[in-house]
């Protein structure tokens, strides 16, 4: 008997996602970066999609102020966090279902600082995924060595063990995205070399195929941790780089927009 051959597998190509975590910083008058963003995704088209995930204060009006002032809103929005019940007694917490209801489309879960700060395990990570998937939103889900586990030669297994424990099953390319961002190229000005960062990336895409098979090829994997107008171009140029996820420069508009245009048509 002959074996049959298998057609090669189709090669969907990725639409990448800029997205820009404003962390603990903004107040109203950050409204007018927003719209200077999005007036500018109006008039220059870009291959990708565009996300600011600004504070939970914020974020309504912000909501609002896109939805009211363009037809077709091309700045999409995120949370930074969501807790895992949908709703009940955990004083100053946001569930994903919130965040929705105020206008986001994804949201953030298990940045590093979040990790830090608020002893996030992998578990609770994964649990916050789940949270965002049941709420209809997108999570996008970090992960990242730091500089003494990238020191020891950890990278990858500390990576593996944050995707095996932070990722929930049946997680699917429409609603999953991994941010690779290690912990010390964080508000630094450091970044790993191409090299490094296409090594990582390639072992998360098969770490994301081997567990989820065709979904797994196609989930978007961002690079985050000091990306800015002057390297997003050589590090969108990666292998396996399907966008970034960007702190500080996504904070003023001209920055922001300097690395969406990376993807610039
Ligand atoms: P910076 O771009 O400021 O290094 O922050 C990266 C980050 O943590 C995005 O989530």
């Amino acid at each position: 008997m002959t074996e049959a051959v298998l057609p090669p597998p189709a090669t969907v190509a990725i639409r990448p996602l800029v997205a820009g975590n404003w962390k603990m910083n903004g107040a109203k008058q950050g409204l007018e970066e927003a719209l200077a963003i999005r007036d500018a995704l109006a008039v220059n088209v870009v291959a990708a999609d565009v996300m600011i995930c600004p504070p939970a204060t914020l974020l309504m009006v912000m909501a609002e102020i896109l939805a009211a002032e363009a037809e077709n809103a091309t700045l999409q929005l995120g949370g930074q966090d969501c807790h895992v019940a949908m709703a009940g007694a955990h004083t100053g917490d946001v569930s994903a279902e919130m965040l929705q209801d105020a206008g986001a489309t994804a949201v953030i879960v298990g940045h590093s600082e979040r990790r830090v700060d608020h002893a996030e395990t992998d578990g609770m990570v994964r649990s916050k995924a789940a949270a965002a998937h049941r709420a209809g939103l997108a999570a996008i889900v970090c992960v990242g060595e730091t500089a003494g586990e990238r020191r020891a030669g950890l990278t990858l297994a500390i990576v593996g063990r944050q995707l095996a424990g932070s990722l929930p099953d049946g997680a699917k390319a429409a609603n999953t995205v991994v941010a690779y961002e290690p912990v010390w190229a964080i508000g630094t000005g450091l970044t790993p070399t191409p090299t490094d960062v296409a090594e990582v990336h390639a072992f998360i895409r098969q770490a994301l195929a081997a567990r989820y098979g065709g979904e797994g090829t196609q989930m978007r994997i961002l690079y985050g941790g000091s990306v800015k107008p002057e390297n997003a171009r050589q590090l969108m140029a990666v292998a396996n780089v399907n966008g970034a996820l960007v702190g500080g420069a996504s904070l003023k508009a001209k920055d922001f927009l300097g690395v969406v245009a990376a993807y610039a048509i």
